[in-house]
């Protein structure tokens, strides 16, 4: 166990699968065999010596961490370009996991909306396997998931297996088509419209890009879902991590510590927040 919350914990990379041109899934493992301990929606940072640190969404659920935990890492830079070179075998740094996570138990005997965005599936996954492996204790479960292209989806295996779930209404699509592509073309707000939902006994939550949330919150405000059962994911230039650097800072919020995870109500009135 790491004594300091700036100090990194090593983790063995034990397995790196190519999810598309830029996201790399890394599952990781402590070399003290200690487990994540994370809520779905938390954070961790991760290094490389002596190149820097990211703050990185945990991807797995904590219902199937098996001491394992998993992140989905997009290469944008100089530190993510060095990471998209790691090996299984090969070590990270660690801290965390940060912040707050969705409020699952709050949650429960509700229909659950999801509504991620491109790289928003990735924290995302982590709720949605949650809420699937707690299956009886949520109503509906509906996944709306948009990306640019079809090359740039994501857990493309997952998203089959939630497809072939009956308990379970997902509706993929994406902004720009391909020759092949047969599903919905358009940006995810044009999911909205194939499904109905129960307001008052609905709870959704957004992942996604800064520009979808406004279009995504007047979709979910339309169908008339109260602004504190809608969730959103608000992740801000994070540092330290644990409320001291001040990067994370909109006005008086620490996004790192009273976030990622918001409700809508919480935030709407926090200016510069969405
Ligand atoms: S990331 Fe440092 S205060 Fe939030």
């Amino acid at each position: 166990m790491v004594s300091s919350i700036y100090l990194p914990e090593p983790a063995r990379i034990l397995d790196v699968q190519q999810m598309t041109a830029l996201e790399k899934l890394f599952t990781l493992e402590f070399f003290g065999g200690r487990s994540l301990g994370h809520q779905s929606g938390q954070f961790v940072t991760v290094s490389a010596l002596g190149i820097g640190e990211a703050p990185i969404s945990i991807s797995s659920s904590p219902s199937r961490s098996n001491g394992t935990f998993e992140l989905c890492i997009r290469k944008a830079g100089d530190l993510t370009g060095v990471l998209h070179q790691k090996k299984a075998g090969d070590t990270l740094g660690i801290r965390g996991p940060f912040g707050q996570g969705f409020p699952l138990k709050k949650f429960q005997g509700k229909d659950i909306l999801f509504a991620p965005g491109g790289l928003g599936l990735a924290p995302a996954r982590s709720v949605i396997n949650q809420v699937l492996d707690e299956r009886g204790k949520y109503g509906r479960v509906t996944i709306l998931y948009g990306a640019r292209t079809p090359a740039e989806l994501l857990f493309k295996g997952e998203l089959e297996e939630w497809d072939k779930r009956d308990d379970v209404d997902l509706h993929v699509t994406v902004d720009q088509p391909d020759d092949d592509w047969t599903g919905n073309a358009g940006v995810i707000t044009t999911l909205f419209s194939k499904v109905s939902v129960y307001p008052r006994n609905t709870v959704a939550i957004t992942i996604g890009p800064p520009v979808m949330y406004r279009f995504v919150l007047m979709e979910l405000l339309g169908k008339g879902i109260p602004e504190t059962s809608i969730w959103l994911s608000l992740e801000r230039r994070m540092k330290c991590g644990v409320g001291k650097c001040g990067h994370c800072q909109i006005n008086d919020l620490y996004a790192c510590q009273s976030g990622p995870s918001f409700s809508y109500a919480e935030i709407k009135a926090v200016e510069g927040a969405i």
